[in-house]
């Protein structure tokens, strides 16, 4: 049984083909990251897998159960969470308070205490979200996805906009996540994505262009020349 599988998908807004027949499927407890270039359509996908979009054609199934049909709440209570590309929090709550209220939706058993323990993050618990840094609120979105302790976690550029050092710290939350939660990561930076991911995926236009193991993506020369570019050869 996969993870993740998506068949066959297709959604287009007006006249723009966003997705264009794409499957792929996604083993559990798998890393995946899904990688190509802006306004090729990863966003839709997720939120295609997650329901928040549907789909023109095709069919989406999660742990072996055809969810197409589904609400994004149902899909949630099969263990799916995910992450914004932008901030998606109470910015006028404190940590805390945040961390609490999504205790409390979901019915969770955690202690916010031991949760913020548990990531390094309890000595900033009364300070409002506002005015954490970016990248700390860019860690606290992740935890939010957390307390609903899922079995598959969908991240859409939990990195952007951080610093190095920051971006160090979430990657390492993430590498930190036990291996029976799935991960799929969008991500532009490559130094996250040869870090975290087992296999990657590379969209273009709407269509898997391209999948296989961080050496393999590294390495092909259609992947290094659309996406990766020259620059960024000689880093990785
Ligand atoms: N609700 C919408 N209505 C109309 N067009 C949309 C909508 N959502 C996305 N698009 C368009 O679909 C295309 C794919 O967008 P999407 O956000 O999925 O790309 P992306 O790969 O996540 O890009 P980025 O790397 O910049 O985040 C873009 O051209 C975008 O403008
Ligand atoms: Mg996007």
């Amino acid at each position: 049984m996969k993870a993740i599988e998506v068949k066959d998908i297709t959604k287009k807004y007006g006249g723009l083909k966003v997705l264009r027949h794409l499957s792929l499927s996604i083993a559990p407890g798998e890393r995946r990251a899904i990688i190509g270039p802006n306004g090729t359509g990863k966003t839709t996908l997720f939120n295609i897998i997650t329901g928040v979009t549907k789909p023109d054609s095709g069919k989406i199934y999660v742990f072996g159960k055809n969810v197409t049909r589904l609400s994004p709440y149902h899909r949630a209570r099969l263990g799916l969470a995910r992450t914004f590309q932008r901030n998606n929090l109470f910015f006028n709550l404190s940590l805390l308070d945040n961390i609490n209220l999504a205790l409390q939706v979901n019915r969770s058993q955690l202690k916010a205490k031991d949760f913020l323990e548990n990531w390094a993050l309890y000595h900033r618990k009364n300070v409002k979200v506002k005015e954490l840094s970016y990248g700390e609120q860019r860690q606290v979105e992740l935890l939010l996805a957390l307390v609903q302790s899922p079995r598959l976690m969908l991240l859409d550029e939990p990195t952007a906009g951080v610093s190095q050092g920051e971006s160090r710290v979430i990657t390492e939350m993430i590498q930190r996540l036990p291996r029976e939660v799935t991960v799929v990561i969008i991500e532009h930076d490559m130094e996250v994505v040869f870090n975290l991911a087992d296999r990657i995926t590379v969209l273009n236009r709407g269509q898997v262009l391209y999948e296989g193991n961080r050496e393999e993506v590294r390495t092909h020369p259609t992947v290094k020349d659309i996406y990766l570019g020259a620059a960024e050869e000689e880093d990785i």
